[in-house]
């Protein structure tokens, strides 16, 4: 490490290790299941970082891997395997890494079609349609048998996209009718443009629609309501003949340009009765969006867009493998409330809280509706020097609009994971949070069940694994 100070002591033992694909009953499980916790866990996250004496550089690099648990009356079943991917199978056989990554290029390097990444679809997996399909950024996704994590092939929505469809990590499911929504961004140097399509619960293209945009941006995540789509639009900005011509990374070509300012881009999302419409916000950064709503019973009709806003990107701080966060930027839980009417913005309400929290989840049974509370992943010393990683888990509340609940674990052990929400069926009063517990200095990982209205009080249960695990990304869980 560069700096003096280390703030995440052993990070290095939770990146740079040979996963281990197995599949197992889970044995010595601390403390107790709710009985009506029945179904599949899934995470998918970025598993391998070093080939043949290389080490690419960057998180988001590394070659997914889905992670499921799955509880049953009679334990819980604990299964991990990397998604088979063109690169991962071409760099399996090839002993080496061929493709370029997120943030590393080298020399030879490959990418597809001399114009995109090869994905190595590392960021969120959902079960859709009869199936688990694991994303990565711009690519189709895989699907996966559910309960045995075989890679079925690409997932093309019954012929509606292809692999060169801009199409990106962060679907949303529509829990009202079953429905999926995605994004993706054309990068084109003269007419930019931002795709939104939506597909039934069967895997049927409803609609895909084209949104002109004024820049390239760089654009992870969107926001989603019974009626409407929202985009954060961020000042970072791609540029893509840097990335064809260069042969540069992804990383590489993007500019944090904060003069072009930031706005939320909000469209309807089957309806054209009203034309999309942007309203201007300080320019924050962007990655991820917590929950969306409207509310038409004030005066008037209200879309509230609640994200986490940062002071600029984080993807610089996802580098060098493995001492990640080295200056980490303050974010916050901000929430926008967008005046549909008159297209204006109505109120800005930003917490106070700041210690870089990412990785937002609320109740998917209940996402795109008014939602109180959410959960994240914080860092709770990310006003020190020197790398960090995610050691806190946090529940928000835009009833007081403050984080209301904080568990800390003890230094040197970190989280991981976006901490999903299973809220009870039969008691939407009853929820537990799940997320990946590293404690490095014993070469262990296991995964921790929270009441997740009683975050302080420590996990209500403990899933020890049998080998370490990476640091996941997006979660899910299907009840079965
Ligand atoms: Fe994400």
């Amino acid at each position: 490490m560069s700096d003096h100070t280390d703030a995440a002591p052993l990070l290095e033992r939770c990146f740079l290790f040979d996963a281990t694909e197995d599949s197992y009953e889970v044995t010595g499980i601390q403390g107790e299941i709710p009985g009506w916790l029945r179904g599949s866990y899934y995470v998918n996250g970025p598993a391998r970082f070093e080939r043949a004496g290389m080490r690419y550089k960057h998180w988001l690099d590394g070659d997914g891997m889905i992670c499921t648990l799955r509880f049953t009356g009679e334990g819980v079943h604990f299964a991990n395997r990397f998604i088979q991917t063109a690169k991962l199978k071409e760099e399996d056989a090839a002993g080496r890494f061929v493709y370029r990554g997120f943030g590393t290029s080298f020399p030879g390097d490959k990418t597809r079609r001399n114009v995109m990444l090869e994905p190595p679809v590392n960021v969120s997996v959902y079960r859709y349609a009869n199936r688990l399909l694991a994303f990565g950024e711009q690519s189709m996704p895989v699907a996966m048998d559910p309960i045995t994590l075989e890679s079925q092939g690409d997932y093309d929505f019954n012929g509606s996209i292809s692999d060169i469809t801009p199409f990106a990590a962060h679907a949303k499911t529509d829990p009202a009718n079953g429905h999926l929504l995605n994004f993706g961004v054309s990068f084109s140097a003269t007419e930019p443009m931002l795709n939104v399509y939506e597909f039934d619960a069967a895997g049927e293209m409803l609609r895909r629609r084209r949104h002109p945009l004024k820049y390239q941006h760089s654009l992870h995540d969107m926001g989603m309501t019974p009626n409407y789509v929202a985009f954060y639009l961020s000042p970072l900005i791609m540029d893509f003949n840097r990335f064809v011509n260069d042969g540069v990374s992804v990383m590489e070509s993007l500019n944090w340009e904060p003069d072009k300012g930031s706005t939320i881009l909000v469209a309807q999302r089957s309806a054209k009765t009203e034309p999309a419409f942007r309203v201007d916000v300080e320019p924050g950064y962007c990655l991820h969006v917590i929950n969306c709503h409207e509310d038409t019973s004030d005066n008037g009709r209200l879309l509230f867009v609640d994200v986490f806003e940062m002071e600029r990107p984080i993807y610089g701080e996802y580098q060098p493998i493995p001492d990640l966060f080295g200056t980490a930027p303050a974010c916050r839980p901000v929430r926008y409330v967008i005046d549909l009417d008159t297209q204006a913005l109505r109120e800005r309400i930003a917490m106070e809280y700041d210690k870089s929290p990412d990785f937002p989840a609320v109740d998917a049974a209940r996402a795109g509706t008014e939602l109180d509370d959410f959960w994240a992943l914080g860092i709770g010393e990310f006003h020190a020097s020197g790398r960090k990683f995610f050691d806190e888990l946090i529940r928000g509340s835009w009833k007081t609009h403050s984080i209301s609940e904080v568990y800390r674990v003890p230094r040197q052990e970190y989280l991981g994971g976006e901490p999903v929400c299973v809220c009870n069926p039969a008691n939407k009063e009853e929820a537990v949070i799940i997320c990946q517990h590293f404690l490095p200095a014993d070469g262990r990982v296991e995964f921790l069940i929270f009441d997740a209205f009683n975050i302080p009080q420590g996990p209500i249960a403990r899933l020890p694994l049998k080998h370490m695990i990476h640091a996941g990304f997006h979660t899910s869980f299907e009840f079965e």
